[in-house]
């Protein structure tokens, strides 16, 4: 028996959903434990593609899928991922898909204010997906959020939005200048999102610590990545919860023992969507190549990703913060048909050479990266389908970055579709019962 973290190391979009997919077959139940539609999963099976925003990606794996406690909810958004996956002969019941009633609900004013607040900062914006993520998580803190447990209660629910929209309407309509919505409106609408979604609000942290009682395999699915976790990113470029391995425990309402790998996953090279500084970011040829070639667009806004080279002072960083067991390396195939790839092995900062990730996002800004240089490949590896039959510079390339981040890898990931994967090491098949 063994639960497993997946988290990102890098800025999100490292390719999570693929290897939560791939693990997921062996799992019982796959729990998301924060974030919210800002995340999007993008998974190709079967020549097939789906993308999820809220749902965990198990979901194909026909596993129990749960949204723990630690998310914010858009009703609206899951309730269209529910119907567009049902389109595509997905089952889900209540039987196995739960919302935690301890989750919050994203309401309309959160959204209003992320995309508000974000014009009124002008060139000084975080770049945010735009989803009311930051102002949702606001209210949580503030106590004043929505939680399932009240919103799927008629006159609950009403009467705490009745209180809580006379401040949010009198910020958006003297501070932001835009048009809020009225207590009728959004009691209309979200009545019926309401309905729809009662029968899978449940306690998500009973049923996954019965789970675990039971010998059962719990998969816990990280969103972004370790570099936006509000507490260790780039602050303030960051989202607005815990996105390392440790929030799986209070996101998903489960006790720090119960988790046996962290397995971090790992983008061959870096990208990041939205502003914050980026040290080993390209701007040349080579950075467009890797962005046409990856197809590096926001899965959730379509925004260009900006590319650079693979960051060891990024790594190393995650596999401190969220003590990683194991890496998934994924999309070394764009890679392929580079001459020589550049490592960033630490950061000159003025006269002094940092390996230790700064907090102050004023220092990262002047870091310039130190490179380590490696010949490429010059071959497609998309077609290989065993460790050995890799060529010598790739092996080289990983070999490195085992070395470099004291992890082992455990999974290579060389195209979309499940079955282009290199698995080494799968953590729910080894650890014994
Ligand atoms: P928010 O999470 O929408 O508040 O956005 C805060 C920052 O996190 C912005 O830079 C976003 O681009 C970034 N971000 C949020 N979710 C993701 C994700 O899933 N992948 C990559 N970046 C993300």
């Amino acid at each position: 028996m063994a639960n497993i973290v997946v988290a990102g190391t890098q800025w999100g979009d490292e390719g999570k959903g693929k290897i939560v997919d791939l693990l997921a077959e062996n799992a019982d139940a796959v729990v998301r434990f924060q974030g919210g539609n800002n995340a999007g999963h993008t998974m190709v099976v079967n020549g097939e593609q789906f993308v999820s925003h809220l749902i965990p990606s198990g979901i194909l794996q026909k596993k129990i899928c749960i949204i723990g406690n630690g998310l914010v909810v858009d009703p609206k958004v899951l309730i269209e991922e529910i119907n567009y996956l049902k389109q595509k002969n997905i089952t889900i019941t209540p039987k196995n898909f739960i919302i935690s009633d301890r989750a919050q609900v994203i309401m309309p004013y959160h959204k209003l204010i992320d995309t508000g607040r974000e014009k009124l900062k002008g060139d000084k914006k975080i770049g945010t997906t735009g989803r009311g993520i930051g102002p949702c998580y606001e209210d949580k803190a503030a106590r004043t959020g929505i939680r399932f447990a009240e919103f799927i209660k008629e006159t609950v629910f009403s009467e705490k939005l009745k209180t809580v929209l006379v401040e949010k309407n009198f910020y958006i309509e003297k501070f932001l200048k835009l048009n809020p919505s009225t207590l009728e409106e959004i009691l209309a609408e979200y009545k019926e999102y309401a309905k729809i979604l009662a029968p899978y609000v449940a306690d998500a942290s009973t049923a996954i610590n019965k789970l675990i009682k039971n010998k059962g395999q719990i998969l816990l699915e990280g969103a972004q990545g370790t570099h936006l976790d509000i507490d260790h990113g780039t602050y303030p470029y960051v989202t607005s919860s815990n996105t390392v391995a440790g929030g799986a425990c209070a996101g998903a309402g489960i006790g720090p023992k119960r988790i046996d790998e962290v397995i971090g996953i790992v983008k061959a090279y870096t990208t990041r969507v939205g502003e914050g500084p980026f040290p080993a970011e390209l701007f040349d040829k080579t950075g467009a190549f890797i962005q046409k070639k990856g197809m590096e667009f926001g899965a959730t806004t379509g925004r260009k990703r900006r590319c650079g080279w693979l960051d060891l002072v990024i790594l190393n960083n995650a596999v401190k913060l969220n003590g990683l067991t194991g890496l998934a390396i994924t999309k070394l195939d764009v890679l392929g048909e580079l001459k020589s790839l550049m490592i960033c092995t630490g950061y000159k900062y003025k006269n002094s050479i940092i390996k230790d990730f700064p907090a102050d996002c004023k220092i990262l800004e002047k870091c310039e990266p130190i490179y380590e240089e490696m010949p490429g490949w010059n071959e497609d590896i998309s077609l290989i389908d065993r460790y050995e039959n890799l060529p010598q510079n790739t092996k080289d390339y990983l070999k490195r970055i085992e070395e470099l981040s004291e992890t082992p890898v455990y999974i290579i990931s060389i195209g979309p579709q499940r079955d282009k994967t290199i698995v080494l090491n799968n953590p729910f098949l080894n650890i014994p019962a």
